[in-house]
C-alpha cells in the first residue's frame, strides 16, 4: 500500500512535468509525423509515380504521394484491429490510466463562450460520432447520461467512421482506433485557444478495448467525454473506494459507469450562472444561489428570473 502511494506521488510529479510539456510533445509528434510522411511520400513517389523530369514534377509527386501515403498509413495502422488484446481479463484495468495526460491536472476548462447559450441555457455542443458500429451503444448511453445535466445540451451527428480522429473546429469528435500499447485506454485532446476549448477529440484505444467488456467500454466513453466537456478527475487512485462516477479512476468500471453529482456540479459551475437576482413586491432585491442537480431545479422550474 505504502509502495503504491509512493509510486503515485512520484508519478504525479512526472505527470505534472508531462502536462507542462504537452504542447511541446504535440509539436514534436507533428514533426515526427511529417518526417515519416516525407519518407513514405518519397517511397511512393519513387515506386508508384515514375521518375519526374523536372523539379516541379518532383514536388507535385512528393506532395500528392505524401497525402496518399498519409491516408494509407493512418488507415492501415489505426484501422487494423489484428494486433489487439483478447480482452482485459487478468489485466489490472486500474493500471491503464498511467499515461492519461489529464492525470494530476485538477483544472476545469470551459468551452468557448460562443457555445454557451445566453439566458442561462448552458453548453450547447455537437458531438461528431466517427465511431464504428461496435461503439454505437456505449456512445449513445454516455451521451444520454451526460445530457442529464441541466448545464448540457449535447447533440450528436453521425459521420463517416474516422480512425484517424481528425479534429473539427467547434465540435467534439469521438472516435475509435488501434493506437497500440500506449498505456491508455482512452484519451481526450482539447485544443485550447485564449484559455477556452475550441475543439475536442475523444479517442477510444482498441488495443485494450476492442475485446473488453461493456463496462470497460462504457466507463472509458463516459470518462473521455467528461474531459472533453472540460472536467478534471474526481479521484486518481484506482484502488480506493469507488465514488460511483466515471471520472474516478477505478479497477472496477462497473461501479463507475455514469457521471456523478460531483461532475454535474462542476459542469454547472462552468456553464450555468449560479446566482439569481429577483426583486420582491416591496422592492427588496433577493439573491438566490442554486445548486443544479436535477432538471426540476432549473431556474425556470423554480420561478426565478434569469
Ligand atoms: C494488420 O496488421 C497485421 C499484424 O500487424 C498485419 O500482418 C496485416 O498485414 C495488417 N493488415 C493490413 C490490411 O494492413
Ligand atoms: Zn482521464
Amino acid at each position: 500500500m505504502a509502495k503504491q502511494r509512493q509510486r503515485s506521488r512520484s508519478s504525479s510529479r512526472r505527470r505534472k512535468q508531462q502536462q507542462q510539456d504537452k504542447t511541446t510533445n504535440r509539436i514534436m509528434c507533428g514533426a515526427g509525423t511529417i518526417a515519416i510522411l516525407g519518407i513514405g511520400g518519397f517511397l511512393v513517389w519513387k515506386y508508384a509515380l515514375g521518375s519526374p523530369t523536372n523539379v516541379e514534377e518532383f514536388k507535385d509527386g512528393v506532395s500528392d504521394a505524401g497525402d496518399y501515403a498519409r491516408r494509407k498509413w493512418d488507415e492501415l495502422d489505426l484501422g487494423n484491429f489484428t494486433d489487439v488484446l483478447d480482452g482485459l481479463d487478468g489485466i489490472s484495468f486500474g493500471d491503464l490510466f498511467q499515461e492519461d495526460p489529464s492525470y494530476g491536472d485538477g483544472e476545469t476548462t470551459s468551452w468557448d463562450r460562443k457555445y454557451v447559450k445566453p439566458g442561462n441555457g448552458g453548453l450547447h455542443l455537437t458531438l461528431q460520432n466517427a465511431l464504428d458500429e461496435t461503439w454505437q451503444r456505449p456512445f449513445e448511453l454516455a451521451v444520454a447520461d451526460w445530457n442529464e445535466s441541466p448545464a448540457l445540451t449535447l447533440t450528436t451527428q453521425r459521420v463517416a467512421v474516422d480512425h484517424t480522429c481528425t479534429p473539427v473546429s467547434g465540435v467534439m469528435v469521438v472516435c475509435n482506433a488501434n493506437f497500440g500499447e500506449t498505456g491508455w485506454v482512452g484519451i481526450n485532446e482539447n485544443s485550447i485557444l485564449g484559455g477556452y476549448i475550441v475543439e475536442s477529440v475523444s479517442k477510444m484505444n482498441e488495443f485494450y478495448l476492442r475485446n473488453a467488456n461493456a463496462a470497460h467500454r462504457r466507463f472509458t466513453m463516459c470518462h473521455e467525454i467528461g474531459h472533453g466537456l472540460g472536467l478534471p478527475h474526481t479521484d486518481e487512485n484506482p484502488y480506493n473506494r469507488n465514488l460511483g462516477d466515471c471520472l474516478d479512476y477505478t479497477d472496477d468500471p462497473e461501479e463507475n459507469l455514469y457521471p456523478g453529482e460531483v461532475n454535474f456540479d462542476k459542469v454547472a459551475e462552468l456553464y450555468l450562472t449560479r446566482r439569481f437576482l429577483r426583486t420582491k413586491e416591496d422592492g427588496t432585491l433577493v439573491e438566490t444561489t442554486v445548486r443544479y442537480v436535477r432538471d426540476e431545479l432549473k431556474p425556470e422550474h423554480m420561478g426565478l428570473e434569469l
